[in-house]
């Protein structure tokens, strides 16, 4: 009755995978950390690791995309219990919506709490530099304007609610603190804070595309997050959200430039190490109880 796509990935498909998981993770991850392209280095940063092939997972997606692992890593960081998805599926990949966000359950049945999701991005925004790091206040769904929204379907009451709010999608306090600790590791010229667009990909944008996504309010454009966002914040755990401006968005006819999957991992790998230490410094704050 249902397309199988909605159905294959529920709950039951979720606990099985995640009471796999647990059965051999070390810990029980309160963070969970998805690594956009070129960002995969975020994982070295756990302790005590123990790592699962999605291969070797049952249910789990299986990774396509250079320059993505495919791997998810359990450990701590700073004692924080954290698990990090190297390697993340994409629309255009030809996954069904509902399996590319199928991880996020995943994290929600192993008690993660807060999750903090990787991007790269092209700049939209006409002050961004390549290499800017853009924490997400909001976004635009495009896809979801088409109607395709994980959360099409039945609604199953034991992950979240049938219409839940996305007004507070991205953690006000979060991004407050991510702030503080951009401040305080002197990163303050090159994090901004904006609006993400996500379109389905693979083609990168036309000129005119560009220039309509800027005028409608967004200040970057990629073709991930949003979709795990949507499902992470319908069971309730918090979102924080980082995009790496990797280009720039073309938007003049005049210009020679051109966006390239290659200027995307090369901008991850010059940005990783500084992006690395904004995020483990975010998590070891976010240990206070009244955060968690
Ligand atoms: N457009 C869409 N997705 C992207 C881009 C871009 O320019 N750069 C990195 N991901």
């Amino acid at each position: 009755m249902f397309p199988e796509s909605c159905t294959d990935y529920g709950y039951e498909a979720c606990k099985a995978t995640s009471d796999w998981l647990l059965e051999q993770a070390p810990v029980r991850p309160l963070v969970g950390i998805v690594c956009g392209s070129g960002l995969g280095s975020l994982a070295g940063m756990l302790k005590d690791q123990k790592v699962f092939m999605y291969n070797d997972i049952p249910n789990f997606p299986q990774s396509t995309v250079h320059g993505h692992a495919g791997r998810l890593v359990f450990g701590t960081l700073k004692g924080k219990p954290c698990v990090c998805m190297q390697g993340r599926f994409h629309l255009y990949e030809g996954y069904p919506i509902h399996k590319i966000t199928m991880p996020m359950r995943i994290f929600k049945l192993l008690g993660v709490q807060v999750v903090i999701l990787t991007n790269a991005a092209g700049g939209l925004n006409q002050d961004y530099k390549v290499g800017d790091i853009m924490v997400i206040k909001d976004h635009i769904n495009f896809p979801g304007f088409a109607g395709n929204n994980p959360l099409c379907g039945p609604n199953d009451e034991r992950f979240g609610t049938r219409f839940p709010c996305m007004s507070d999608a991205y953690d006000r306090q979060l991004r407050q603190l991510a702030q503080e600790v951009g401040a305080e590791l002197g990163y303050s010229n090159f994090l901004k804070e904006g609006v993400y667009s996500v379109l389905g990909g693979p083609s990168f944008e036309t000129i005119a595309e560009c220039r309509m996504l800027n005028r409608m309010g967004a200040d970057a454009v990629g073709m991930s997050t949003v979709h795990e966002v949507i499902v992470a914040r319908h069971s309730g755990i918090r979102v924080f959200a980082l995009s790496l401006i990797s280009n720039k968005a073309v938007m003049d006819y005049t210009s020679e430039e051109k966006a390239n999957h290659e200027e995307v991992l090369e901008t991850g790998e010059q940005r990783a190490q500084q992006l690395v230490k904004l995020v483990s410094t975010l998590v070891s704050r976010i240990s206070q109880p009244a955060d968690l």
